[in-house]
């Protein structure tokens, strides 16, 4: 008997996912790397994307939330891994035990570090706030924060590993914000340095950074959306030119194609109207598989080789493609996005037909899609 078929699936390429990861440590001198697999993985798989990234010699692992990187721990990952995202009462002790690097921007996240102390001392990176008023100290609330901390590194109860912010501006290389955010961040440092703090590790870079700034680069990187492939500026500097490959590929099979006349409406609210008999494919994935519905009457697809669009609005399990004259039958491959290597739709395409960025096409993917892992290294 055959395989049965999938509805749909994501394939994730994992030597996409170690390539991107040497691409971006050919962009650093001397700094260390660290990949965050944050939202599983951007969608792609936090675990599988984590180890191809330890393959490829990323010496960090970047989590956003606790959960995240107990995860990673139980999945037996046991290099160094940092998480910046906690709110008061959760289970720090876990984490400090488990040897992550946590992230400290107000003195109470310092008493509650402090308070889930029990074998060994918590390793911190204290945040500063550079200008993007997110997390971390604001430069007035600056020194507060590192004497706070310096309390507790003399009581034995934390070590202070790391200082850090975030950009807000790398995807826009030459805007002044990246400039203004490296002086408050060097001045930061100098502040925590004259009260006596000197982390080995001082980070603030992300995609754009890691790419199109080299004075952000300090100890440490932090790449997201590169290691996935895609270009943290969208068109205006493709992601091969970059030298990056996009690792994930959208793909579902019609689960039903048939012919309408001309004037038959499509979708609810009857939105796009066949202008004349016209081949509509039914493809078997909507927005609760995360397709974004803004991107109705307008998304490309690829069908045979062929660009077409979708026509009417998406639907939480289905919509329809327009395939025109096209012939087609239920079962056939759809590919929504992939590289682009084949002339198939791009993420960064779905990102145009819905008003977002490539971060948001590939991160909202359902976990009703099932990822399918390709050139996997095993061992
Ligand atoms: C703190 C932090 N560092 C690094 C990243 C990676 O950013 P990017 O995906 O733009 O490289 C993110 C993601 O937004 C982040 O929140």
């Amino acid at each position: 008997m055959s395989e049965p078929q999938k509805r749909a699936e994501a394939i994730v390429d994992l030597a996409a996912i170690r390539h991107n990861v040497a691409t971006l440590r050919t962009r650093l001198s001397s700094a260390q790397l660290m990949t965050v697999v944050k939202a599983d993985g951007y969608g792609h798989g936090m675990v599988p994307v984590a180890r191809a990234a330890r393959q490829a010699g990323a010496d960090w692992i970047g989590a956003a939330v606790l959960e995240e990187a107990l995860d990673l721990r139980a999945a037996g990952d046991t290099g160094p891994i940092f998480c910046w995202l906690t709110t008061p009462g959760e289970p720090l002790e876990q984490a400090i035990a488990a040897g992550i690097d946590l992230s400290a921007g107000a003195p109470w996240e310092i008493d509650e570090l402090a308070a889930g102390v029990t074998d060994r001392p918590a390793r911190v990176h204290l945040k500063i706030d550079t200008g993007m008023s997110r997390g971390g100290a604001v430069p007035e609330e600056w020194p507060t924060l590192v004497k706070a901390a310096l309390k507790e590194v003399r009581a034995g109860r934390i070590e202070i590993t790391g200082i850090w912010s975030h950009l807000s501006s790398s995807d826009e290389p030459k805007s002044a914000a990246n400039e203004a955010q490296v002086a408050t961040f060097a001045s930061a440092v100098d502040v925590a340095e004259s009260l006596g703090v000197a982390p080995a590790l001082r980070h603030l870079a992300n995609s754009g950074g890691t790419l199109a700034l080299p004075e952000t680069h300090f100890d440490l990187v932090r790449p997201g959306i590169a290691t996935y492939g895609l270009s943290p500026f969208g068109h205006a500097l493709p992601s091969s030119e970059l030298g990056l490959r996009p690792a994930m590929t959208l793909r579902a099979r019609f689960a039903m194609v048939k012919r309408v006349p001309a004037g038959a409406g499509v979708s609810y609210g009857l939105t796009w109207t066949a202008p004349k008999p016209s081949t509509l494919g039914l493809i078997p994935l909507g927005y609760g598989d995360g397709l974004p519905r803004h991107a109705s009457n307008g998304a490309p697809v690829q069908v045979a080789g062929e660009r077409h669009t979708i026509v009417g609005r998406i639907c939480m399990d289905q919509c329809m493609v327009n395939l025109g004259d096209d012939e087609a039958a239920a079962g056939d491959e759809v590919i929504l996005f992939g590289p682009g290597d084949h002339g198939e739709p791009t993420a960064d395409d779905w990102a145009d037909a819905a008003g977002t960025i490539n971060y948001e096409i590939v991160t909202r993917l359902g976990a009703r899609v099932p990822r399918r892992y390709v050139n996997e290294e095993t061992g």
